[in-house]
């Protein structure tokens, strides 16, 4: 199961320069608790804006594979510099494709479910290559500041969950 995992506000913005446009502390703990135990799946540029980043450049409890199309650079550095990688990664690979099958074979107790957690050009990438089953999206209501947008959500894709949470609601989306 690919799941596509997002927040967005009522003008589908997602981020501002490289960070998140609000601060939802419970949305990011359900998250967390949502993808451990997990295969997670950014875009070079958001794993390189998470908040631990450089100490610990990964999600704890998680498979990291990073999309890059330098991924053979990152990976040497990594080698040149000698550094023992965790588990968790980060794992540089230049496809979503790629990442899966890497992780179905070196970590099998992580592929019950793929999550892809963006950016945009992620998400744009995994909806253009069919490459999501589901999606879960934090619905922020209001207007923000910010600079980065989702796609527009394809209409085969319909709402099946909602749940309320004050500031956001939770949707699932699946397609007809
Ligand atoms: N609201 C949310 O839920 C949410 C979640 C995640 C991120 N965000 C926001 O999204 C923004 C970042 O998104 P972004 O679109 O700028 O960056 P991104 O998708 O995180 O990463 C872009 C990078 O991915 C790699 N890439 C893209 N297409 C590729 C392809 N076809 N093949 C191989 N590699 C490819 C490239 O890395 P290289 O340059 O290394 O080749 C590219 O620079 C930030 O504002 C962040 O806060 C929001």
């Amino acid at each position: 199961m690919n799941t596509l995992i997002v927040a967005m506000d009522d003008d589908r913005l997602i981020g501002r320069g490289t960070e998140l446009p609000w601060r939802l502390p419970e949305d990011l703990k359900a998250f967390r608790t949502r993808t451990l135990g997990r295969t997670v799946i950014t875009g070079r540029a958001t794993w390189q804006s998470l908040p631990t980043y450089p100490k610990r450049p990964y999600l704890d409890g998680r498979v990291n594979m990073v999309i890059t199309r330098a991924a053979n650079r990152y990976n040497k550095d990594l080698a040149d510099a000698g550094a023992q990688v965790d588990p968790e990664g980060p794992w540089f690979v230049p496809t979503i494709e790629l990442a899966i099958s890497t992780a179905r074979r070196r970590f099998p107790e992580f592929v019950e479910e793929f999550v892809i957690m963006g950016g945009r050009q992620i998400y744009e990438l995994a909806l253009r290559r069919d490459l999501v089953d589901r999606m879960i999206v934090t619905h922020v209501h209001g207007h923000h500041i910010g600079d980065v947008y989702f796609p527009e959500i394809p209409p085969a894709w319909t709402a099946t969950d909602r749940q309320p949470h004050g500031a956001y609601d939770i949707v699932t989306y699946e397609k007809a």
